[in-house]
């Protein structure tokens, strides 16, 4: 099993991992990540290796502050506006990639784009002590939820990496949202949702002073977010209205569902209708009914705004058929 150390005593331990070319899972703000040197090839591989991912998944790049991020993405004004408004935090942009960026094919999967992000947290932290880019995916197998706690990181690559940074519950407990600038010819160049996440769209629109685009269907635009992720070992189905016999119920909200009380087990997201802790609660809540063992998690309606859209979103990917080995 790897070493599990507090994140307060974590940082040197795990720049030296990362230098010698190892990995290491660690807290950001929105899930754990599994990092490795970005621009060390081999390092990159045993990501894809420990994580059972497709290799075509391109890797998002942590760095520590701005100018770390000018060294390896094409930032435009508005790129500049929206990470000086939003970074450190949970956003995701997706930029042109330099040339002569050192961030190693392999963690970009051999695009002409670059997605970045500033973690706050133990990863803004380590990118800053570290120097390099960071390539992190979420510290789960491929598939399955993203881990927001130490623990749920061990037990699913607990023995295929070399350090865990444990720094708690990860805040905001979905991962971040991706957002793609796109320029297309002479028109200003437009906003694309690639992944509804941590940061509401709402709040990107009131920056960006424009609307952002929402594809038809948003999980095919991030190569990594195929239909079915996230997968509990339960079923899943959403917006129930009753439970029925053998289910477990994920509540939202004050009020219950008529026959509640028949569920095999409840957990609440936010039993005052708060998304944010909403978010912060899905992962670890899906996981925590998943092992009681239910055929499937009856999952109450949960509004479709702010969070609730990216909320909504990793909810439906959990329900969606189960091809093996599909996502990231
Ligand atoms: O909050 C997060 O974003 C977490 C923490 C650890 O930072 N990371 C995370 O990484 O969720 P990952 O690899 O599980 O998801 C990143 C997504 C993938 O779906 C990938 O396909 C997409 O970002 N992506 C990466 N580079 C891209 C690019 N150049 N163009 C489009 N999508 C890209
Ligand atoms: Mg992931």
């Amino acid at each position: 099993m790897s070493e599990i150390i507090p994140a307060e005593q974590a940082l040197d331990r795990a720049v030296s991992v990362l230098s010698a070319g190892g990995l290491a899972a660690i807290p950001t703000e929105t899930v754990y990540g599994l990092a490795a040197d970005a621009t060390n090839g081999e390092a990159v591989a045993r990501i894809y290796e420990a994580k059972g991912r497709p290799s075509f998944n391109p890797l998002i790049a942590h760095v520590g502050d701005v100018a770390s991020a000018a060294r390896i993405a094409d930032f435009d004004p508005l790129a500049i506006k929206l990470a000086e408004a939003f970074w450190p935090g949970p956003l995701t942009l997706v930029l042109p990639r330099l040339d002569g960026s050192p961030v190693h094919d392999l963690a970009t999967a051999g695009l002409d784009s670059i997605a970045v992000r500033m973690p706050a947290g133990f990863g803004g932290e380590l990118a800053r002590r570290f120097g390099r880019p960071i390539a992190a995916p979420s510290a789960n197998l491929s598939g399955r939820v993203s881990a927001t706690s130490a623990q749920h990181v061990a037990r699913d690559l607990g023995d295929r990496i070399d350090l865990i940074v444990d720094g708690g519950h990860t805040p905001v407990g979905l991962e971040s949202t991706i957002i793609k600038i796109e320029h297309r010819g002479q028109r200003a160049p437009a906003l694309a949702l690639l992944r509804p996440g941590g940061l509401a769209v709402e709040e990107i629109e009131a920056v960006a002073g424009m609307r952002v685009e929402r594809a038809a269907s948003p999980g095919i635009q991030a190569p990594g977010q195929l239909e079915s992720h996230y997968a509990p070992d339960a079923g899943m189905r959403l917006n129930a209205r009753a439970v029925e016999k053998g289910e477990a119920l994920l509540a939202f909200g004050p009020d219950r569902i008529d026959n509640a009380a028949d569920a095999a087990a409840i957990a609440n997201l936010s039993p005052s209708g708060n998304l944010r802790e909403a978010a912060a609660n899905l992962f670890a809540m899906m996981l925590e009914l998943d092992r009681v063992g239910a055929r499937t998690i009856a999952v109450e309606p949960i509004p479709e705004q702010g969070l609730g859209e990216a909320i909504n979103d990793r909810l439906r990917r959990a329900a969606a058929p189960r091809p093996d080995g599909a996502g990231g």
